[in-house]
């Protein structure tokens, strides 16, 4: 399963989602809007746009230009926490190229993720709808309390998994869920339709992000264009790692490596085929796909369409996936 047919459909609609946001940045500062537009043109998935587009096909908004203007907005909002996250994380490799924190300083980073979310807010002014408008505030509210309980949470080896999914509904689900709900509510669905459509957003979100982070350990750099591993040597439990340690013995090794956990790159390296090779990587997929089966149930009150199929295939394609 591939992207390409939900991609199909909406494929016009993307390029000027793409414009859009070119055009959102181009007033900077220039060697801010340089960088900015670079990072747009760096490609990305663009799932939250093609999220957007598809969901708000069941009851299409009269103005058009509004709803490019929300999948811009939602696609603006996630580039600029890729901006900030790869600070945090320290990371220079996204989507296959250098991060700005590789070229810039951290201060002067952070700053051109500041000036991305302004960009997100102005786009989605452009809706004039101020429920859309509060979801996005809330949303955003979502996505930092996300971040800070994993920075405060890292090397807690003995933390509830109930820590991880608040963790990955804030980092990741919560901004799927707008997607899909906010292309429902500009298109004023009926309450049932718009419910069905922030649950199945939800749902993918939350498969999404367990993948990204079995991916953390299955995959390498090149595949992934970003580091593959990052999340243990930061000390993040995500799935795999809560599975494998839920083996006294497991995590007392993985403790004894190195002050609480592992730090050079040596153990990391050790640590990642350890989890890798064990049965941890499978319980972590089950339930993404149990969160796939879930996003695709909640489709079913929506009217058979392509773009129902369509949505149906991303979310297969999301356990599937490879980077
Ligand atoms: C990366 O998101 C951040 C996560 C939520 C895991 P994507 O995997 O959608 O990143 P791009 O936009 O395709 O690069
Ligand atoms: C990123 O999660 C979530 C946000 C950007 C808010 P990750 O830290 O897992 O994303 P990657 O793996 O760096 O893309
Ligand atoms: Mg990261
Ligand atoms: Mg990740």
């Amino acid at each position: 399963m591939s992207l390409q047919t939900a991609q199909a459909l909406v494929t016009d609609d993307l390029a000027v989602v793409e414009q859009q946001m070119l055009k959102k940045v181009g007033g900077a500062y220039p060697p801010l809007a340089e960088v900015l537009a670079a990072l747009i043109q760096s490609g990305g998935k663009r799932v939250r746009p093609m999220l957007v587009l598809l969901a708000a096909r069941f009851h299409p908004p009269r103005q058009h230009s509004r709803l490019i203007s929300l999948a811009a907005a939602v696609e603006a909002l996630h580039t600029a926490t890729l901006v900030h996250d790869d600070v945090i994380d320290g990371a220079f490799l996204r989507r296959g190229q250098s991060t700005l924190n590789a070229v810039w300083t951290p201060d002067s980073t952070i700053m051109a993720g500041d000036f991305f979310f302004s960009r997100a807010a102005a786009l989605v002014a452009e809706t004039e709808n101020p429920r859309i408008i509060s979801r996005f505030a809330e949303t955003l509210d979502t996505i930092v309390d996300g971040e800070l309980r994993q920075a405060f949470t890292a090397r807690d080896w003995s933390q509830a998994k109930e820590g991880y999914y608040t963790r990955i509904y804030g980092k990741t689900a919560a901004l799927f869920e707008l997607a899909t709900q906010t292309a429902a509510i500009l298109g004023a669905a009926p309450a049932e339709e718009e419910e069905a459509l922030r649950s199945y957003g939800n749902n993918l979100g939350m498969a999404f992000q367990i993948v990204d982070d079995i991916l953390d350990f299955v995959a390498d750099d090149t595949t992934l264009g970003k580091p593959a591993g990052s999340d243990l040597r930061a000390g993040i439990i995500t799935l795999p790692v809560y599975y494998y340690i839920q083996k006294p013995e497991r995590r007392d090794a993985l403790m004894a490596l190195a002050d609480g956990g592992p730090s050079s790159d040596e153990a990391v390296a050790e640590v990642v085929a350890m989890i890798r090779s064990s049965d941890a990587i499978a319980e972590a997929r089950a339930e993404a796909e149990s969160f796939v089966q879930q996003a695709i149930a909640d489709l079913a009150i929506l009217p058979p369409a392509p773009h129902r199929d369509a949505l149906e295939d991303i979310a297969r394609y999301v356990v599937e996936r490879e980077f």
